[in-house]
């Protein structure tokens, strides 16, 4: 078996430090700027050319937007990652993007739109991934224009793991929308056997983006919880949570595998009386409070 190397890409440096340690491989940064005219640059930090070559190489680099760049920006640093490590002769490259942007650009809703998740996924193994790991992806069918073996781990365990903390003892899980339901009740299985699932129903109109959703929220003194895969303007989830508390909540909880919690996302959830947002650090936030690191560490040791 090759040596394991973890290369930190410029959004993911924290949880490549912690999956290196899971993993007890090397791990090496890699220099970014920009330069005056807007390109990028890159570097992996190593100081010879066959310092990869033979070795099992695993990329960490998310696609969010963060404060050192947008998800554009993120994903030129993460193909000049697996660029380099390829021609520097790595004999794997696996490439973990726990937060993988455009990932709900997977249909064409309006004639004339790109379906560029797939195509960003296709560029990623052109340009020399052998493997694709990401967590809680929007739409898992993207993952089929891939010819390399693809990963689309869960963390609802994890996730559930972390609300158990919460001593909660009178739980509901409310699934804000039909493409939701399978995560909700794997969720709801891992918060013990008898917790109930409510069905929403969202709709929203393709070309305002506006939502509107119905359903029945008699959920008289329950702990309510509502787990999505990504919370951005917190719309969904803070309509979510305000028909619960009109349905006679005790409590509300916005559980997001990835909180983008985009302008004032935050605001929006939490002045529905919500108490707390739970999420994970496949992005940078104020709401890491699960991390991803043993999960991918476990699922590429198997
Ligand atoms: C959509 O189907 C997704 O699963 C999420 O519910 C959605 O992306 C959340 O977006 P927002 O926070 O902007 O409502």
């Amino acid at each position: 078996m090759s040596e394991k190397i973890v290369i930190a890409g410029p959004a993911s440096q924290l949880l490549a430090t912690k999956i290196a340690s899971h993993l007890n491989c090397q791990l090496v940064g890699a220099d970014h700027k920009i330069f005056p005219d807007k390109e990028n640059y890159l570097r992996i930090q190593l100081e010879n050319e066959t310092d990869l070559q033979g070795k099992d190489v695993i990329i960490v680099q998310t696609t969010a937007a963060d404060a050192a760049g947008d998800q554009n920006q993120h994903i030129m640093e993460l193909m000049m990652l697996i660029s380099s490590a390829k021609r520097m002769n790595a004999a794997k490259i696996r490439v973990f993007v726990p937060y993988l942007a455009y990932a709900r650009q997977d249909k064409v809703f309006r004639p004339g739109e790109c379906l560029f998740v797939q195509e960003l996924l296709r560029m990623m193994e052109l340009m020399g991934a052998t493997e694709f790991y990401t967590v809680d992806i929007h739409a898992d069918h993207v993952l089929t224009c891939l010819s390399i073996p693809s990963f689309n781990l869960d963390p609802m365990k994890i996730l559930a793991a972390k609300v158990q903390e919460l001593k909660l003892n009178n739980l509901v899980v409310i699934c804000p929308d039909k493409g939701a339901m399978e995560r909700s009740r794997a969720f709801a299985s891992y918060l013990g056997n008898d917790v109930q699932v409510v069905q929403f129903h969202k709709k929203r109109d393709v070309k305002t983006g506006a939502i509107t959703m119905e359903g029945d929220a008699s959920v008289q003194d329950k702990d309510v919880i509502i787990a999505d895969d990504i919370i951005a303007t917190g719309g969904t989830m803070a309509l979510a949570l305000s028909m619960a508390k009109k349905g006679g909540a005790k409590s509300l909880y916005a559980v997001g595998t990835h909180p983008l919690l985009t302008k004032n996302a935050v605001y929006r959830i939490m002045s529905t009386g919500a108490s707390k947002i739970i999420g994970t650090d496949s992005l940078t936030s104020p709401y890491m409070d699960v991390s991803l690191a043993e999960l991918f560490a476990t699922s590429i040791s198997k």
